[in-house]
Parts: C-alpha cells; sequence; structure tokens
C-alpha cells in the first residue's frame, strides 16, 4: 500500500512569468529574493504585470541562518498593510527563506522554538507562496519544508510543515538563461541528486520512483549539453522538467544518505549543496545495489541492467563535469569522513536510506581514486 500527494499548482514554460498577475490577483505582496542586478530585473517585470510589492526582502544569502533570518521575519512582521501573500523569485536558498517568512509572519522566534524544541507549532503563520524558481535544481518549489542553518551552533535544522507547501510554483526555464555554469551544474547535480535519493528511499512508492527516473535520465542525457551551452533554452527546459519531476520524487520521500553526508560538509568546508549532495552518489549507489528488488528496477530504468557498470557510469559523468568523487578534494580526511558516514546513517535524512551502513562502509573506499 502506498499514497503520493502533491498539492502544488505548477505552471510551466516559456514566457510563464506574463502569467504572474494571475497568480497574486491584486493580493498585497511581499517579494524575497536576491539583492542583485538581474533579480531586480525581473521584480520590476513583475511589478509592471501586478503591482509593485507591499515589502520587497532582498538580504537573502546561501544556505539562510538565524540571522539573516531573524531580520527578515521582523521587517514581514512590521510591514503595513499586511503582505496577503509572499512571491519567492530565486534559487533554493530564497524560496526557503521565504517559507520561514510564511511560517515566522509574527517574528523568527516562534519559529526558532519549533526548530529547536519541536513545540509551539501554534505560534507559527501560514501565510501562502507563490514560488518561482530561476535555478533548476533545487526542488523547493514543490515541497513542504525549508533547510535552515545555524552557522553559530553548525546545526542545519529543516523546517517541515504542510502550510510550506506553495500554492502555485511558476516555472519559466527563460529565468534560467543567465545563471553561470556552476551554478547552473550544481544545482542539476542536486536535482540527480533528489532523484536517486528518492529511488533508494524507505519511502519510494511508484509514483515518485517514476519522478525520479524521469528526471535522472534527462539529467544524465542533458547536463553535459547544456555545460558547454548555457543560453540553449530547449535543454534549459529539459532540465527544468527534470528538476521538476525530481521535487515531486522527493517531496513524497524526501532524501536519503546523500544528502545526510552532504550537510556537514557544507558547514564545515562551504560546498556547495549540489555538490555536496551528489558527487558521494556512485559510492551510495553500489552500497544500495542489491538491496532491494524495486530501487534495483528503478535504478535499472537509468542506468541499464548493469548496474556496477551503471554506478561507474556515474562516477565518470561526475568527473566529466568536473565534479570530483574523491573527498579529499573538499578537504576531507579519512578520520572526518568515516565519522560523517557514521553520523549520516543514523541521521533524520540517514535513516531514510534502504541500504546497511556495513555496504556503506565497505564501499568507503569506491570514492577514493
Ligand atoms: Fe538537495
Amino acid at each position: 500500500m502506498w499514497t503520493y500527494d502533491n498539492p502544488v499548482r505548477i505552471r510551466f514554460g516559456v514566457g510563464s512569468l506574463d502569467g504572474i498577475g494571475e497568480l497574486i490577483h491584486g493580493r498585497a505582496y511581499c517579494l524575497v529574493t536576491y539583492d542583485e542586478a538581474m533579480f531586480r530585473d525581473i521584480a520590476r517585470r513583475i511589478a509592471a504585470i501586478a503591482g509593485p510589492a507591499t515589502l520587497t526582502i532582498d538580504n537573502v544569502i546561501p544556505n539562510p541562518d538565524f540571522h539573516t533570518l531573524t531580520e527578515s521575519c521582523a521587517r514581514f512582521a512590521a510591514a503595513q498593510p499586511a503582505p496577503e501573500v509572499i512571491v519567492a523569485l530565486g534559487g533554493g536558498s530564497v524560496i526557503d527563506a521565504a517559507k520561514v517568512v510564511a511560517a515566522g509572519g509574527n517574528g523568527f522566534g516562534a519559529v526558532k522554538r519549533f526548530l529547536e524544541d519541536g513545540v509551539g507549532e501554534e505560534a507559527l503563520t501560514s501565510i501562502p507562496i507563490v514560488a518561482i524558481p530561476t535555478t533548476a535544481g533545487t526542488g523547493s518549489e514543490v515541497t513542504s519544508w525549508a533547510s535552515v542553518w545555524n552557522t553559530d551552533s553548525g546545526r542545519k535544522y529543516s523546517l517541515s510543515r504542510r502550510s510550506l507547501y506553495a500554492t502555485d510554483a511558476l516555472i519559466d526555464p527563460e529565468l534560467m538563461l543567465g545563471m553561470p555554469r556552476a551554478l547552473t551544474v550544481s544545482t542539476a547535480l542536486d536535482a540527480l541528486s533528489h532523484s536517486l535519493e528518492s529511488i533508494w528511499n524507505v519511502n519510494g512508492n511508484p509514483v515518485s520512483t517514476n519522478h525520479a527516473v524521469n528526471a535522472a535520465t534527462e539529467i544524465l542525457e542533458c547536463l553535459p549539453g547544456l555545460a558547454d551551452d548555457l543560453e540553449n533554452l530547449d535543454l534549459r527546459v529539459r532540465i527544468a522538467h527534470a528538476a521538476t519531476f525530481a521535487g515531486l520524487a522527493f517531496s513524497n520521500t524526501k532524501t536519503a544518505l546523500a544528502h545526510s553526508i552532504s550537510y556537514p560538509i557544507t558547514l564545515r568546508h562551504g560546498t556547495p549543496h549540489g555538490i555536496a549532495c551528489s558527487f558521494s552518489l556512485p559510492m551510495v549507489m553500489r552500497s544500495v545495489i542489491g538491496a532491494s528488488e524495486a530501487c534495483d528496477t528503478g535504478l535499472r530504468r537509468i542506468f541499464g541492467s548493469d548496474l556496477v557498470a551503471g554506478a561507474d557510469r556515474l562516477e565518470e559523468f561526475l568527473v566529466t563535469l568536473g565534479v570530483s568523487v574523491d573527498k579529499a578534494d573538499y578537504g576531507i580526511d579519512d578520520g572526518e569522513w568515516r565519522e560523517m558516514i557514521e553520523t549520516a546513517m543514523t541521521g533524520e535524512r540517514g535513516r531514510n536510506f534502504i541500504g546497511s551502513q556495513e555496504r556503506v562502509t565497505e564501499s568507503l573506499g569506491a570514492v577514493k581514486r
């Protein structure tokens, strides 16, 4: 028995930003975005269609932390008139920050208490969100959680509530044309990781796996071409499709071991999320072959009948894109790596992984080159 559920209304297509007026529908809106010229240009387009934002929050940093989120929530709480909807324009960090503001409409204190102590959910707010992703990979526009980082204590939290699903995701691949190569590659690899992590997952089901297979197949086929041809709109569309499918897949399963391993790597070594959660994928894949018939079947639909050769191809794919699969290149030594794997296996996301700790430990050596 299984269930699959995702309430986000998706509007996808080149030029779909022009339909933003129908989604805002005359409501007072708060725009959450980055303080960069290209986002200000898109914000002006939105304002020309839907009127000016009541409030613009543009202090978003990569991996939003307690400090900036405290400031964002305070500004939202003080805004007059009170925004009725939040428009999130940007990558995963913007959409995650928008989700925190949607829950922390009365101030970040309530969110902090809920994250740290698991209490006080009744003090959280539920402001509707329209998400406009400008990268293809995060999936945050179709999930009900946000990553929140306490950089002081070195902890990563997940704020997870059903009301954090955006009401609408407006996905316009044209907005992704300006993204540089490194960001294009790392975000697409994040989506690849979401796909595979939803397959080797205790929460996997036929719908999530089907979305994941479609997503991973497209990313493996299209990403090398896009990395060398960043203005190719057809490839941008295909990668944006794939990222959406990957998002729909892991919206119902959450992630697993590769993501669990990635968080301390990002916190301690500053590795971008999409790289931190994908360079270990070949190792994780080798460790899970044979663990479950459903997982093997899903992986065979992507990699063909020989999954060992498939893991080798996956490694080659990453290396060809310039992504090292050697932990040492991320500043991680043997001792830290072993500690990271052990901690990751017992973490919340790690417990979603269907494989065994023994097999994972065994395949560690496979990461070394
Ligand atoms: Fe991710």
